[in-house]
């Protein structure tokens, strides 16, 4: 047993904390100084002197939620106190995902779908270091742990995208990604749906996938397809994953569009089976609606599309795409060259793929929340308690402690950071105390920017940052780097 100190800068006392670990909750005091966990114990606050102390009666105290995909890439420079996420009860952010992240790409416009971080005057980054200079120098309130985009890459070294890279080329990325994995990036992620990666053979991605053995990296993949090819997207990502030795991360797992719902009994028994060979793991978010760029070939054989943002209408921001397009009296790629560059969210899953995803074994959750939009697709603010609030505790899909282990335990492991994710001394104090009776989101389709309920309490490496539902000015984030970094 560690010794119990005699003093601590703040002490949580009178709560129930939940580890993380997947263990059943207790009731714990727990003392923070600087930015670590000093001591855990029952009646603490008898034994120690504290600076602060927060009264956590009544409530679960739990690691801080990692969200495991995002594209927070600039959110965090624009916005550090990253209100929508922080509201939520989220500590770390896993940015750069779907291929797209902020560096390296700089002095051009984007192609899409990289246009969700922002246009040309946002993509200012050569290297990834120096991206990460600028987060240090003015840090947000929470910590991320940047992924470096497969498609940033193609955008910087090739003049059309739209192909497969040449040998040369495939040079230029691997150096350009070894900057990156040297200045700390956690791994690679591929979006090989979108235009400007789909015309990628494997190869290509198994060759700069390798590069990450050296630096203990992660491989995280928006597959080529999430609808009726599905299976064969998944064998992709697992030969990618064999073939260049690393462990991968499915992203956002869905079965997207009419024909392939029910698929996710498959996709899920095959990536249960390659388990017991190779490193493979999925995030998730809680909606049958995804969100992403308007592109009229995603539009056809959608229920319902939401227009979410749209650079020639902004106007027409939260409209559904056909009243729009019936307004106009115009086809479909018409309204969408009319509307673009613009985004949408599209309703094509069904439920009983999302709730058999969610109770697959170490699931994680991510929001996928795009944070520029105009009228974002809810996941942005209420993804946590969702999960929490509807799935866990109105559904029954599983017990809170399990929640809560794939929101932080299990991340925390998969992407290698190191001493989060778990209430334990000596671990970094990123923490959240919510109601477990009440906590439930408050966004929907029609009202996208609603604040959670139930969230009363967020600490970043020991610095309160959310109470009494507001930011407290806090921003005492960090880069999470990969331990093999070279720093
Ligand atoms: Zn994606
Ligand atoms: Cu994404």
């Amino acid at each position: 047993m560690p010794t119990v100190p005699t003093t601590c800068d703040l002490l949580i006392h009178s709560g129930d904390v939940i580890d993380g670990t997947g263990g059943v909750r207790v009731h714990l005091d727990v003392a923070v100084t600087g930015d670590r966990i000093v001591a855990l114990g029952d009646h603490l606050d008898a034994r120690i002197e504290a600076t602060s102390k927060i009264d956590a009666s009544g409530l679960i105290v739990a690691p801080g939620f990692i969200d495991t995909h995002t594209h927070d890439d600039r959110a965090v420079l624009s916005s550090p106190d990253m209100t929508p996420k922080i509201s939520q009860g989220v500590t770390s952010v896993v940015t750069g995902n779907c291929g797209i992240s902020l560096a390296p790409f700089a002095g051009r416009e984007p192609p899409p779908p990289m246009n969700l971080l922002g246009d040309g005057r946002w993509y200012r980054f050569a290297t990834m270091r120096e991206y990460m200079a600028e987060i240090e120098a003015s840090p947000p309130a929470l910590n991320l742990a940047p992924l470096v985009g497969h498609t940033a890459l193609r955008a910087t070294v090739m003049d059309d995208v739209y192909r497969a890279a040449t040998a040369a080329e495939i040079a230029g990325m691997e150096t350009l990604l070894d900057e990156a994995l040297e200045a700390g990036c956690i791994g690679l992620s591929t979006g090989l749906a979108y235009p400007p990666a789909f015309e990628a053979p494997t190869d290509e991605v198994v060759t700069l996938a390798n590069r990450l053995v050296a630096y203990g990296g992660i491989y995280a993949t928006h597959m080529r397809d999430e609808g009726t090819a599905i299976l064969d997207s998944v064998s992709e990502t697992l030969e990618i994953g064999q073939r260049a030795g690393v462990p991968v991360v499915i992203s956002h797992h869905k079965c997207n569009g009419r024909a392939s719902w029910g698929m996710s009994r498959k996709t899920l028994s095959a990536i249960a089976h390659a388990r017991a060979k190779q490193s493979v793991n999925l995030d998730v978010y809680p909606y049958i609606a995804g969100s992403t760029v308007l592109l009229a070939d995603w539009i056809t054989g959608t229920d319902r599309v939401i227009v979410t943002w749209s650079a020639q209408h902004p106007e027409l921001k939260g409209r559904d795409f056909e009243s729009i397009r019936s307004d106009w009296g115009c086809s479909v790629e018409e309204a969408v060259e009319r509307l673009s560059p613009a985004g949408g969210i599209y309703f094509k899953m069904n439920e009983e793929d999302l709730q058999r995803i969610l109770r697959f074994q170490d699931a994680m959750i991510g929001s996928d929340g795009l944070p520029h939009d105009a009228f974002p697709h809810p996941r942005l603010w209420g993804t946590f308690p969702r999960v929490l609030g509807h799935y866990c505790r109105e559904l029954g899909l599983f017990p809170l402690e399990e929640a809560v282990h794939r929101m932080t335990g299990v991340p925390a492991r998969v992407f290698g950071l190191t001493d989060r994710g778990t209430v334990r001394v000596g671990a970094h104090a990123d923490l959240v105390l919510f109601d477990a009776e009440r906590v439930i989101d408050e966004s929907d389709f029609s009202v996208p920017t609603r604040q959670a309920t139930g969230i009363y309490q967020v600490i970043v490496n020991g610095k309160q940052i959310w109470r009494g539902g507001e930011w407290t000015g806090a921003k005492p984030g960090r880069i999470l780097r990969s331990e093999r970094a070279a720093h």
